[in-house]
């Protein structure tokens, strides 16, 4: 077999884990999935910085979109950010041009995820984005593998592990949110805009890809009733400790008679119960399904190693030839969302 050929645009704590993956287990990958995997070229914004890893002999693009649609490529990783701009032109080029996509990029998907599925499937390639929810959790793969013949009635969760930090740090060492938000900061975990995290924008993301591969409808963020932990303080933290809870920004999405529900807020959880003890930087993502009924997934919800591990499943995927569409149905099959107002989250689901 012919090497899989990866380009991979950005270079920072997860493109620089996705590299440190491909040197470390090349044989191992190939052993298992029957292919060798490359890189033949990589991208950032600085040529000069030095990225902890050896990156010299691999070609060099200024340019993400250029690197996209090279000959010597054929799986491109876009591992930038950002919800438009040079990602969103560079995946929309790597389509267009026939090459496999796998990316990180959460905002990109759940703004355009609709319109880049369609484009690939229509070019026959693949478009898939373990990396982007839950980060290490093979939530995703999940869903739509091993899940795959189950009607899911809810999916719900912890999937910002900054928040679920800030939160469980300011609780554990009695610290105010500013220092805990810059420890944050030190750990990976921050998007480029923190507001993103903090705001619950980056949770509600998520929220909304899991409720499209679940429901099998088109993903629709713009239906997240949305609430962040910017307004949590130290004493909120502390009230809730003393009646026995703790505070987490949790997501909740469920299909209804009324339409597709979908919430991400902060929340009373007991303390005991296991979502009440899940450690800072952790997420952890509940799924209910009408024949397996309530799996729960728990793990490393962001940094280097476990998100460059979920971004590798995807490729070894793609080495191995499978084909799953990006939000399990098809996207020309998917409906057109129909948001209802969301109940707020009962104790039953707080218990978990
Ligand atoms: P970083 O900010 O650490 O890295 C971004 C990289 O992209 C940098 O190497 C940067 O270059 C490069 N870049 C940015 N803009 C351009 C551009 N216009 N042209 C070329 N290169 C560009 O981000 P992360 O690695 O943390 O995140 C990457 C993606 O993964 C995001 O979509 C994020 O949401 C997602 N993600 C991140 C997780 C995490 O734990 N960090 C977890 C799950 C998903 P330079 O280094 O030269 O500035
Ligand atoms: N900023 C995100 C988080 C990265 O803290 O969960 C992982 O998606």
């Amino acid at each position: 077999n012919d090497p899989l050929r990866l380009g991979i645009a950005g270079l920072g704590t997860v493109g620089v884990g996705v590299v440190k993956i491909v040197r470390r287990h090349a044989a191992m990958i190939e052993a298992r999935t029957g292919r060798q995997v490359a890189i033949s070229a990589v991208s950032a914004r600085s040529r000069d910085k030095d990225r902890g890893v050896e990156i010299g002999h691999y070609d060099w693009e200024d340019d993400p979109v250029a690197m996209a649609k090279r000959d010597d490529v054929d799986v491109f990783v876009e591992l930038m950010g950002g919800s438009d701009g040079p990602a969103k032109a560079a995946v929309e080029a790597a389509i267009a041009a026939g090459k496999h996509v796998v990316t990180a990029n959460k905002a990109l998907l759940a703004h355009h995820g609709q319109d880049l599925a369609l484009a690939a499937e229509k070019a026959g390639v693949m478009l898939r984005f373990e990396a982007a929810v839950a980060g290490g959790i093979p939530v995703i793969k999940a869903l739509t593998e091993g899940l795959a013949a189950n009607e899911i009635t809810r999916v719900m969760g912890v999937m910002n592990g900054t928040c679920n930090y800030i939160l469980t740090r300011m609780y554990d060492a009695d610290l105010p949110y500013e220092t805990v938000f810059d420890e944050a900061d030190k750990l990976g975990y921050l998007e480029a805009d923190p507001q993103l995290d903090v705001g619950g924008i980056d949770a509600g993301h998520k929220l909304a890809l899991l409720a499209s591969i679940a429901f099998g409808t088109q993903v629709n963020f713009d239906g997240v009733e949305l609430e962040g932990i910017e307004h949590i303080s130290i004493r909120d933290i502390e009230q809730a400790a003393d009646m026995g809870y703790r505070i987490k920004l949790l997501g909740v999405a469920q299909m209804t008679g009324r339409g597709l529900e979908q919430r991400m807020s902060p929340c009373l959880v007991p303390a005991t119960s296991p979502l009440g003890q899940l450690e800072g930087g952790t997420n952890m993502v509940v799924i209910e399904g009408d024949s397996v009924g309530q799996i729960v997934l728990r793990g490393a919800g962001a940094g280097e190693g476990p998100t460059a591990s979920a971004v590798m499943g995807d490729v070894s995927d793609i080495a191995r030839g499978i084909a799953i569409p990006t939000f399990g149905t098809p996207a020309h099959r998917l409906a057109p969302a129909k948001p209802a107002r969301a109940t707020v989250p009962a104790p039953y689901y707080l218990r978990l």
